[in-house]
């Protein structure tokens, strides 16, 4: 009985896999600015750090985010300037590793810039002139300038 627990512990030890995956992996935005989130697996031990790696829907193959290959549980890796392009759309995927194992792969969803960024005026400047009796409203937020001009 010994003698084989210990078989089985080792294979696990030369498979590599024996971490809990990361959970929770989102990619969340704020006024253009985008952030993988994720959570450490049940069990993982304090000493693991965990990697964020990128796809595109154009390009089909996973690439390391730079400054995200060494994280610590409870850090979150900006991805603002990998998912430049607006139009296109991505994924992201966590590992937890130690100097010894790596876990399995999490994958968020898909995230397209565009559409699943929330962007909330970021200067609101109203104007009214009593010469003019004209009333304006700038707004900016993210690139996108408006200004809204009324009568009274
Ligand atoms: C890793 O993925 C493989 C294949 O999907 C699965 O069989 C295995 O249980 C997973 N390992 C862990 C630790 O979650
Ligand atoms: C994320 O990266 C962008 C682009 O490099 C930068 O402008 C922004 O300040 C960064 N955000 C944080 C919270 O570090």
């Amino acid at each position: 009985m010994q003698h084989r627990i210990f078989v089985l512990l080792n294979l696990h030890f030369v498979a590599g896999i024996l971490l809990s995956p990361p959970s929770n992996v989102a990619i969340s935005s704020f006024n253009m600015e985008h952030t993988v989130k994720f959570l450490p697996g049940p069990g993982t031990p304090t000493e693991t750090h965990f990697t964020v790696q990128i796809i595109n829907y154009r390009k089909n193959s996973w690439r390391l985010v730079s400054g995200c290959s060494e994280l610590t549980a409870g850090q979150m890796c900006n991805v603002t300037r990998a998912f430049k392009d607006q139009y296109n759309q991505y994924k992201a995927r966590v590992q937890a590793f130690t100097a010894t194992q790596t876990s399995n792969w999490t994958v968020s969803r898909w995230f397209q810039p565009l559409s699943d960024s929330e962007t909330l005026p970021t200067h609101l400047h109203t104007k009214h002139r009593k010469d003019t009796r004209v009333n304006s409203l700038h707004v900016v937020h993210g690139n996108h300038h408006c200004s809204i001009f009324s009568d009274d």
